[in-house]
């Protein structure tokens, strides 16, 4: 079928294996979205829902925001695609210059990949290229965190947490990756923002150093807020004692913040919001509020110049063997510049923080309902679990489809569904995603 005559649904489902997706499941009862504007979404059957979860955290600005798609379709025009190695383009450099405004000071370079996996993946070469450049070459060893996402490459999905997203690929996963605990302790069930307790489990990177040698470690890596299995608060206090050790040990902090950057806690970076300054920072998604892929890594101008300085490459040879075809391609940069003229011009991440108080009294509304057996979270984000059944998952899903049939649509993972609603919710929105999450939640419990 031609592009111009293309309808919603499609003739065949069978041919695209779906990501991340219940295949089976989905191609017989399917979920096809049509529409999106604003804070809402259109179905194929017509139905309209409220989007409680940005996309996937990545549409914080709304849908079909009309700056962001001349901005890309002007530059399509312009210049559509420019190679990126030993070439650039002016947008890349601007967009760069305006992320490292943001940044929290001294981590200021700008890195630009494809995605949060390969930003993270990014990430861990730069690390160990930077311990090379300072003629540290036995650091190898990588520590992250139980129930951390970091994406799904190879080392992405070393160092995160998940153990379904491990199990099928243990045989070629990183070696020398350790864990820490995570930190969701169970008096932390209904705790509203960061709890009091449990600034204890920061310890468990002291003993990793302890165990494998601090010196043999490259880099520690966390989401600052773990996102995709619920949004895990860190307690009191636990980021800044993961900060201290990794500076005894002279171990690079990296904040995963591909959910919690741009805004999601109520400053531009959770860096900033908890006061704790890593080494770099991953971001995607908000990045170009989702439209085209892009992830960036902020790397301390330091790192930088350590990895630039050392290097005795002959001219025209890069001084990181690392990049990708995509790497700031002109179509993501002018979304992503178009973006950052929202952010100021809307000043979002104030109007984020001043939402975030009506929203988290929102979900915490929900207590009472029966199966609800925990609800956490922080700024604009938040997770609501559900009593696990007979097998993880079945509830978190089954719950999913009652509250996408009440008219609002989120994402679960196992049993626990993500809240994160767009900035530019007004209270009446946040009342409705609050009220059809009743609605949804009842009717599963009922059924
Ligand atoms: C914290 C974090 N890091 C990395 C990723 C991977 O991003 P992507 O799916 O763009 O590769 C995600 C995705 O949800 C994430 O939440």
């Amino acid at each position: 079928m031609s592009s111009s005559n293309r309808t919603n649904i499609p003739n065949s489902l069978n041919e695209h294996w779906m990501p991340f997706t219940d295949n089976k499941n989905f191609k017989k009862n399917p979920r096809l979205i049509t529409d999106a504007k604003g804070v809402y979404l259109t179905n194929h059957q017509g139905k309209k829902m409220i989007d409680a979860s940005s996309g996937l955290f990545c549409n914080p600005l709304g849908h079909g925001r009309k700056e962001i798609t001349e901005a890309v379709s002007k530059q399509l025009d312009k210049l559509d695609y420019c190679q990126p190695f030993n070439q650039g383009y002016g947008g890349s450099f601007e967009l760069a210059t305006r992320i490292s405004k943001k940044t929290p000071e001294g981590i200021n370079r700008i890195f630009y990949t494809i995605c949060g996996s390969t930003a993270v993946e990014t990430a861990i070469k730069i690390a160990i290229a930077y311990h090379r450049a300072k003629g540290d070459s036995k650091r190898f060893r990588f520590v992250g965190r139980e129930r951390g996402y970091h994406g799904m490459n190879i080392g992405a999905t070393t160092v995160g947490g998940m153990i379904n997203n491990v199990k099928t690929f243990a045989s070629v996963l990183m070696p020398g990756v350790q864990h820490m605990r995570h930190t969701h302790l169970p008096e932390h069930k209904f705790v509203k923002g960061q709890p009091d307790t449990g600034v204890e489990m920061a310890e468990d990177l002291e003993r990793i150093a302890m165990n494998f040698g601090g010196e043999n470690i490259a880099a520690c890596i966390v989401e600052p807020i773990a996102g995709s299995t619920g949004t895990l608060v860190p307690p009191k206090g636990y980021l800044k004692r993961i900060r201290e050790i990794c500076d005894k040990h002279g171990i690079l902090l990296i904040f995963d913040e591909v959910i919690t950057g741009w805004g999601r806690t109520g400053s531009a970076f959770a860096s900033q919001e908890f006061d704790v300054t890593p080494d770099m920072i991953t971001m995607a998604k908000a990045t170009t509020n989702g439209v085209i892929p892009m992830g960036v890594v902020a790397v301390k101008e330091e790192m930088y110049d350590a990895v630039l300085d050392s290097s005795k490459n002959p001219e025209g040879t890069p001084e990181l063997f690392h990049g990708y075809t995509y790497s700031g391609i002109p179509a993501a940069v002018a979304a992503g510049l178009a973006v950052q003229d929202i952010f100021d011009k809307e000043d979002i991440f104030n109007r984020a923080k001043e939402m975030s108080p009506y929203f988290q009294d929102g979900l915490h509304s929900l207590k009472d309902l029966k199966e609800v057996v925990s609800i956490r979270g922080y700024g604009m984000m938040g997770g609501i679990e559900m009593k696990m059944k007979d097998k993880p998952g079945k509830s978190g899903f089954q719950t999913f489809k009652h509250c996408y049939d009440a008219g609002v649509n989120f994402k679960n993972t196992g049993d626990t569904l993500i809240i994160a609603p767009q900035f530019i919710c007004e209270k009446k929105h946040i009342d409705e995603i609050i009220e059809k999450l009743r609605t949804g939640i009842s009717n599963y419990s009922k059924s």
